[in-house]
């Protein structure tokens, strides 16, 4: 992040699916960006394109929001240049379906830690300038799954119902001011999730 970023939208999962299209609704509605997922190769494509066509100012971040130390480095690296975060999009989820006691360690954790520690972590990081300046939004991906219990995605499901339920708390905490929480709670999109989920053919999402 070089030059400075005007009105700040940063959004996780940019780099496919629901993310990239919300990259592409903020830039055309003339939001700078502050873009956040993995694969470096379509997140610096995606912040090409986007300048190229909005005339607005990109920065990206090629990081794993599922481990702690990444999420602070980027958190310090964008507070460190003093952009304010005006919108925070937390879109960037995964899931792994199959029974619970089969599921891998990792795929749990990383769910976990990506779905609920990362989201909570950006949400607690950004949101005391909101309020100070009075003026903010946070989208909270959620999900369907966040209204019911998700055999065979356990954890996934559990995770929606802890963004979801957060988020309506934050949003009455904050209902005097100008900052709003709202949890986005989409059906089955098709998007890359369920393959990465490994659930292409469960009939949960
Ligand atoms: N598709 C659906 O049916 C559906 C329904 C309801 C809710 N949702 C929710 O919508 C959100 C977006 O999912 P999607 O459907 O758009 O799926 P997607 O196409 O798989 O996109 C997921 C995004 O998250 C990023 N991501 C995954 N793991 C990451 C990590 N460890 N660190 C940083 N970025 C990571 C991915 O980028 P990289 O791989 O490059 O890191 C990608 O940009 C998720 O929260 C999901 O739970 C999806």
């Amino acid at each position: 992040m070089s030059q400075s970023l005007k009105k700040v939208t940063l959004i996780t999962g940019a780099s496919s699916g629901i993310g990239l299209e919300l990259s592409h609704i903020f830039a055309k509605n003339g939001h700078d960006l502050i873009l956040i997922a993995r694969s470096s190769d379509k997140l610096y494509q995606l912040a090409d394109e986007l300048r190229n066509n909005y005339s607005i100012q990109v920065a990206s971040f090629a990081n794993d929001l599922s481990k702690m130390s990444e999420v602070q480095y980027v958190v310090d690296a964008i507070k460190s240049e003093g952009a304010f975060i005006e919108y925070l999009v937390n879109n960037a989820g995964v899931g792994d379906y199959g029974k619970f006691e089969d599921q891998d360690w990792d795929k749990i954790e990383q769910q976990i830690n990506l779905n609920m520690k990362t989201l909570t972590y950006l949400c607690h990081a950004f949101l005391p300038v909101m309020k100070t300046k009075n003026t903010g939004h946070i989208l909270n991906v959620a999900s369907t799954a966040a209204f019911r219990p998700g055999p065979l995605m356990a954890v996934y499901f559990a995770t929606k119902s802890y963004v979801l339920s957060l988020s309506e708390a934050l949003s009455n905490e904050l209902k005097d001011t100008n900052v709003y929480v709202t949890a986005y709670c989409p059906g089955a999109t098709a998007t890359n999730f369920a393959m990465n989920a490994q659930a292409t053919n469960s009939s949960f999402i």
